[in-house]
């Protein structure tokens, strides 16, 4: 195990998700305390977590609704007192509606929203203001999508969602720089995993169709999602603030 983020803590929504089960065990690896928030009941999070207690670290896990900003606050005030400040923040919960613009519901629609994008901005702000308050450098990674800027049938409000999310991404890379705190983005295409892998399962066609239209012919690992995370928090990275990393294998290239 790799000292790099020792004395340091992650926090993570949707941490029980694929990819953020991945981003906290890159995380772990590098000495980081690992705390993870879900929607999901406590119950689920108990393989997960010991997995993280073989690997030495500090965690903590809680179920919130990323939705309810005086849940994000009370989680990430239970989290400074268990486990410090965190100074490495992953706004990774989401989820996705598969309807039309002309047939979603506005409560759908509003809840895709208020998780996907609002959730994303509870935890940022909140955890930017804890380190404004402490005088302290951080880094936050929102994990965005490559459906930001490409416009997808049946994913408006998603796509919506995450091209919000790109520009909060960038207004408080802007705000905060001079706080030395780094804002920036993973973008990632297919994901075989998570929110794309529940799609697929139910239509093993679109499955085999989207990993042949990626030019690189490949579907993304949550490893390799969350080995770009931890590159944007390295301590090397001194000078990428406000910016996309893009992994989409190549697919925004067709459009
Ligand atoms: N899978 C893909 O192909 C893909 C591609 C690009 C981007 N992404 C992004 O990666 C991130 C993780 O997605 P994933 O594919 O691992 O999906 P996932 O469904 O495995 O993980 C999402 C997690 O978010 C949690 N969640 C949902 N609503 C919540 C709420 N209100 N409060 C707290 N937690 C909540 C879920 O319980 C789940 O554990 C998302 O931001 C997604 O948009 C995924």
């Amino acid at each position: 195990m790799s000292e790099l983020f020792k004395n340091k803590t992650v926090i993570i929504s949707g941490g029980l998700g694929d990819i953020g089960k991945a981003i906290g065990l890159a995380f772990a690896d590098q000495g980081a305390a690992v705390a993870i928030g879900d929607i999901r009941p406590a119950k689920e999070s108990k393989s997960f977590l010991l997995e993280l207690t073989r690997r030495k670290v500090g965690f903590h896990y809680e179920q919130v609704d990323v939705a309810d900003a005086k849940e994000v606050r009370n989680w990430i005030a239970n989290v400074e007192r268990e486990l410090g400040t965190p100074s490495l923040i992953i706004p990774n919960a989401a989820t996705v509606t598969l309807a039309s613009a002309c047939e979603i519901t506005s409560m759908q629609w509003a809840r895709e929203m208020r998780i996907n994008l609002d959730g994303a901005f509870h935890l940022a702000q909140t955890c930017a203001n804890r380190l404004l308050h402490h005088s302290r450098a951080g880094r936050i990674v929102f994990v965005g999508s490559w459906a930001a800027s490409t416009p997808h049938p049946n994913m408006a409000a998603y796509s919506v969602s995450k091209a919000g999310l790109r520009m909060l991404c960038q207004c408080m890379a802007l705000e905060l720089a001079s706080q030395g705190i780094l804002v920036n983005e993973v973008a990632p295409g297919y994901v075989d995993a998570g929110l794309s892998k529940t799609i697929w399962k139910k239509n093993m066609g679109l499955y085999v169709q989207s990993r042949k239209k990626v030019p690189l012919r490949k579907l993304i690992s949550p490893e390799e999602v969350a080995a770009q995370v931890v590159h944007l928090c390295h301590p090397q990275n001194k000078h990428m603030t406000g910016t996309t990393l893009l992994m989409d294998g190549g697919l925004s290239l067709l459009c």
